[in-house]
């Protein structure tokens, strides 16, 4: 069976506020795409598309892909305007595979074991995500700055990345929400809720599997991978 991963490098990191995009910052001398594309080349994934910028292409092609000799990245392409263009994108750039990752790739703490974690359970469910329980209390909120409401917290969690689908049923759910011009959806798991039938297994992520979204997160990732993280 063929596994493909999509690695997401196409965000402009508006709340991160740099004029390098974040998945380009440095940390310990190297990028932060760099930890997560190394991650990905040490796990069972076969092949690896990575989306960036137009304007990115030439730099993650020589700076990165090559200067390190990732093997497995087959193609780096231009992404789109939301995340979820990005993410059909790179999936239009596969094509006779079984199995495929999405990844944020603004997530360098990824381990190449959950990577082969996702890989054997969605040969199993089909669909599953990468997920931790929510440590704080999350409240919904009105349009005015009230609690509406406090969901009990033992039935919420924080979704991460990879996110791991047959291949033929998370691309046949993203052209349908392209074709619906949906905007509404904010992960990979809520096109398959709204344009597939199927269920979505929750995968026991790992509390260091990090988003670098704003400034602080660069400190506490820079600590994990002084610890050792990520392999
Ligand atoms: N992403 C992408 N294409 C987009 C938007 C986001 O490939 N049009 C990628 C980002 O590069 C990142 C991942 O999706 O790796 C998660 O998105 P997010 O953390 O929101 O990154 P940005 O959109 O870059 O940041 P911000 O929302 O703060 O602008
Ligand atoms: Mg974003």
């Amino acid at each position: 069976k063929k596994t493909a991963a999509v690695v997401l490098a196409a965000g402009s990191g508006k709340r991160m506020g740099t004029s390098v995009h974040k998945q380009y910052l440095l940390i310990k001398g190297k990028p932060v795409i760099y930890y997560t594309l190394r991650a990905f080349e040490l796990s069972e994934v076969d092949e690896i598309i990575l989306v960036t910028g137009s304007d990115e292409i030439d730099y993650c092609s020589r700076e990165i892909v090559e200067k390190y000799n990732f093997q497995k990245v087959r193609a780096v392409i231009a992404g789109g305007k939301e995340r979820y263009d990005s993410v059909y994108e790179g999936l239009k750039a596969l094509s006779d595979c079984d199995y495929v990752l999405i990844h944020d790739g603004a997530r360098p703490l990824i381990s190449s074991v959950l990577i082969n974690a996702n890989i054997s359970c969605v040969q199993e469910k089909e669909a599953c995500i990468t997920a931790v329980p929510a440590k704080d209390t999350i409240k919904v909120v009105d349009n005015k700055g009230y609690v509406a409401d406090t969901p009990e917290r033992s039935k919420l969690w924080q979704i991460q990345t990879p996110q791991t689908f047959s291949y033929a049923l998370v691309s046949e759910a993203y052209r349908k929400r392209a074709e619906a011009g949906d905007t509404t959806v904010t992960d990979d798991a809520m096109v398959v809720e709204k344009y597939a039938d199927h269920s979505i297994y929750l995968l026991k992520g790992d509390y260091r599997n990090i988003k670098i979204t704003t400034p602080e997160d660069l400190v506490i990732a820079e600590a994990f991978l002084n610890g050792g993280d990520n392999r």
